[in-house]
């Protein structure tokens, strides 16, 4: 089975006007979470809301109702049983829960469509700044936003000592190892700037508009990275696991960046080591 640019594009503003509503139910709630608004799940740091979950039923029962022959896998409820013959839907309904709950603006939807294991379809949404991040397999990436609408291309920098990355750091950080601090003290000197910005999916957006000239991650899950894998890819982009091979959707670790500094990115980062995994 494989899915023409036609049937891509369907599929695409679906997906779009899902992220969308899905984005004005966390704008309902957002800025009212209070303490007891939350559960925590894997640790006191790993939060979840109503608004987590009724966003992923939202979107389920959108793409269910337009591909009923379609698989889901989303974060909070729904785990179909594995079919690599059908497409399969990657759902993270609120990625950076953290900053919600805190009353930050740097939260997401993200959803990403895979055919075979292979990126077909994206969208990364960002309701306060109602920004757009989508993108299909051929057809480049582009920003619908209140300014306009553009097409993205990754950053050209070629020199760490000028580039802005981004990383973020596991919730069970005292058990897994490396934490990713390691990682992040090697890069420390080196870069113009850091930025841990709490959301994986638009960290992944920001390197695909360029905002960020590279992002690193450990220890992350499919619906993180599915969305943002595929807008880096579509807008020049390098996006490895840490070793420089493809494991990176269910790998747990990613390094995406524009193609001038992917390579000393990557070798600055050292992997999960599966013998610390708990
Ligand atoms: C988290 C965010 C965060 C990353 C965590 C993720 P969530 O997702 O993407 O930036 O560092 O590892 O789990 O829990 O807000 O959906
Ligand atoms: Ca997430
Ligand atoms: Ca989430």
């Amino acid at each position: 089975m494989s899915l023409d640019g036609a049937e891509l594009d369907r599929i695409l503003a679906v997906a779009k006007d899902a992220a969308r509503k899905a984005g004005q139910l966390l704008l309902e709630t957002y800025g009212t979470i209070e303490a007891g608004g939350f559960r925590r799940k894997s640790s006191a740091r790993d939060l979840v809301t109503e608004t987590d979950v009724a966003s992923e039923r939202l979107i389920v029962e959108i793409l269910r109702g337009a591909f009923p022959g379609h698989r889901i896998e989303a974060e909070e409820e729904v785990q179909d049983a594995p079919d690599e013959d059908r497409p399969r839907w990657f759902v993270d309904p609120l990625d950076g829960t953290v900053n919600f709950v805190q009353g930050l603006p740097l939260f997401c939807v993200s959803m990403g469509l895979y055919l075979g294991g292979k990126p077909q379809v994206a969208v990364v949404y960002a309701p306060v700044m109602d920004e757009m991040f989508a993108t299909r397999l051929g057809g480049g990436a582009s920003l619908e936003s209140p300014q306009g609408t553009r097409v993205l291309e990754v950053s050209g920098k070629t020199e760490l000592s000028e580039s802005i990355l981004a990383t973020g750091f596991p919730y069970r950080r005292e058990v897994l190892r490396p934490s990713n601090l390691e990682n992040f003290s090697g890069f420390f000197f080196g870069v113009r700037g850091m930025r841990r910005m709490g959301s994986a999916a638009l960290d992944l957006a920001y390197v695909a508009a360029g905002r960020l000239d590279g992002f690193w991650e450990l220890y992350l899950s499919p619906h993180d990275v599915a969305g943002g894998a595929l807008l880096v890819r579509e807008a020049g982009g390098v996006v490895t696991d840490s070793e420089g091979g493809e494991d990176w959707l269910r790998g747990g670790h990613i390094v995406a960046c524009g193609p001038g500094i992917h390579g000393a990115v990557r070798q600055g980062v050292a992997g999960p080591d599966p013998d610390w995994l708990a």
